[in-house]
């Protein structure tokens, strides 16, 4: 029989998408059966909605004080997914300020994350524009608290470090198109880079082969230090398994 792989993610503009999509054509392609859900962030008092462009900067705002001080939400996730079984779990998880998005938590910390993750193995992949380590680490505790077991963590990342990330995501929430330069500054295209991507397929082509087993199997794995440099990183796949 095939082994089953859910990719469960939260996603807000589209990069933790791409991640997922990148990482079930490639465990698609390994002959596993994967299937992708998103987890719905459904709460009226956070409408984050990106057509609504010109408030969207505010309303990111308002999700400050909640977000840093560890809240949920209200969000959905399909009955059907919660009650069955896979051979392998990959949460993913977008960062927000530095920890996972509010819909993660939410997800985490609800009744259903016992249902989907107890006795099961994941794998947790964060995407970030440069600062992720927060993220991974938090998803990691709230997971095996919930009954799972860690396999393994990557996160991917935007070109340009920290800085310049920031402002392609502010050009990006101001306008349409990537303009190339912001406030006088030249900036990268916005989200996940190519690298990023590319590193995204090779992650999961490890976490598929070791479940079909042509790798060594499952152990236990430590999530890799954040680096502190500033310059550009495509992300972090490190395999201590
Ligand atoms: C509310 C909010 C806070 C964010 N905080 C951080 C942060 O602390 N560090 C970081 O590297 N990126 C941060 N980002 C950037 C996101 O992690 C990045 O845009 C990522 O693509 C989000 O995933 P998504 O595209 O699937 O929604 C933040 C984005 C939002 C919307």
């Amino acid at each position: 029989m095939k082994p089953r792989v859910l990719i469960l993610y939260y996603t807000f503009t589209n990069q933790t998408r791409r991640v997922a999509e990148a990482m079930s054509e490639v465990l698609g392609e390994l002959d596993c059966d994967v299937e992708e859900c998103t987890i719905e962030f459904i709460d009226q008092r956070y409408r984050l909605e990106l057509p609504d462009k010109p408030k969207l900067l505010r309303t990111i705002m308002s999700l400050l004080p909640a977000q840093l001080r560890g809240k949920t939400g209200a969000i959905r996730v399909p009955e059907e997914v919660l009650k069955r079984d896979y051979d392998l779990i990959c949460i993913g998880s977008p960062t927000w300020w530095f920890y996972p998005a509010m819909p993660i938590v939410s997800f985490l910390e609800s009744p259903g994350a016992r249902q989907l993750l107890e006795n099961k193995r994941f794998a947790v992949f964060a995407v970030c524009r440069a600062i992720w380590w927060h993220n991974l680490r938090q998803v990691k505790k709230m997971a095996q608290k919930q009954g799972g077991t860690f396999v393994d963590g990557a996160a991917f990342c935007f070109d340009g470090g920290y800085i310049r990330s920031e402002l392609s995501f502010i050009s990006y929430l101001k306008n349409d198109a990537d303009l190339g330069r912001f406030w006088g500054f030249k900036i990268y295209k916005f989200g996940v880079s190519d690298e990023g991507i590319a590193m995204a397929k090779e992650f999961a082509r490890e976490l598929g082969s070791r479940l079909l087993g042509t790798v060594s199997r499952f152990s236990s794995s430590a999530i890799p230090a954040q680096p502190h440099e500033e310059h550009s990183h495509a992300g972090v796949r490190e395999t201590a398994i």
